[in-house]
């Protein structure tokens, strides 16, 4: 996990900590590569759910742990962690949702799939204690085509491992569709190890930082 790994990309400008001006671009690379990877624009009359859900508010709640690579065409990847999820979902509760349930009120008319999105935005499920007594922490992580399979998801990993280690993290988890086996394949290939099933049939996968 610790080996320097420098990425194959010439293009790769910068790696940086994000900032509130790389909204816009976040949510477009969480869009483009929702899909098990592909694109998930076609699946949503408001594809963007996806970022309110999954990428944008770890922008706001944790800058520190939100990573941008940048290549010639501007931001490409990212990735987002949370250092303490029970802290994150509490700090969602008061900051992210009130806003996101005023603007998409779920009793309106939608296609299936963003309703499911707007159901999770006015429910969302905690992360079980069992989960984050152990692996307090949690990431996403997204890169465009362009980008993958270049050393760059080594590289935010690992350069994130080294950040919740300085803060004392325990350990970190993630979600990852069961379908994604690209995904599952590579977060096997960097140390996690799957650790239960959601209701949806997603994988928690996780890994020790101690
Ligand atoms: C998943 C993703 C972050 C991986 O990043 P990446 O830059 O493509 O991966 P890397 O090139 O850094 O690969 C790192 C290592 O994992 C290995 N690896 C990558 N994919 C693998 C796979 N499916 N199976 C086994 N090993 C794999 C690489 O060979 C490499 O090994 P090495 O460093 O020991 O030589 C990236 O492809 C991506 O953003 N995909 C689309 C969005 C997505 O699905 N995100 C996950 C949502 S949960």
């Amino acid at each position: 996990m610790s080996r320097n790994y420098p990425p194959t990309v010439d293009a790769v400008l910068s790696i940086r900590p994000a900032a509130p001006a790389d909204r816009t671009a976040v949510e477009a690379i969480c869009v483009a590569t929702g899909d098990d990877g592909r694109d998930a624009a076609g699946r949503y009359d408001d594809p963007t759910l996806l970022a309110h859900l999954w990428a944008t508010p770890h922008l706001l709640a944790d800058p520190a742990l939100a990573t941008i690579v940048e290549d010639h065409d501007g931001p490409a990847g990212y990735l987002v962690a949370a250092a303490d999820t029970v802290a994150f979902e509490q700090w969602c509760e008061q900051h992210w949702w009130p806003a996101l349930r005023q603007r998409y009120p779920l009793e309106a008319e939608r296609r299936d799939t963003d309703r499911e999105l707007v159901r999770l935005l006015h429910a969302p499920e905690a992360t079980p204690a069992s989960l984050t007594d152990r692996y307090p922490a949690h990431l996403h992580i997204n890169l465009l085509p362009r980008l993958q399979g270049t050393g760059l998801g080594r590289l935010l990993i690992e350069r994130l491992v080294t950040q919740l280690q300085h803060r004392g993290v325990a350990g970190v988890h993630l979600g990852v569709s069961a379908t994604n086996e690209p995904a599952i394949g590579f977060y096997r290939h960097m140390g996690f190890e799957p650790e239960a099933v959601e209701p949806d049939g997603g994988l928690i996968m996780v890994l020790s930082l101690t």
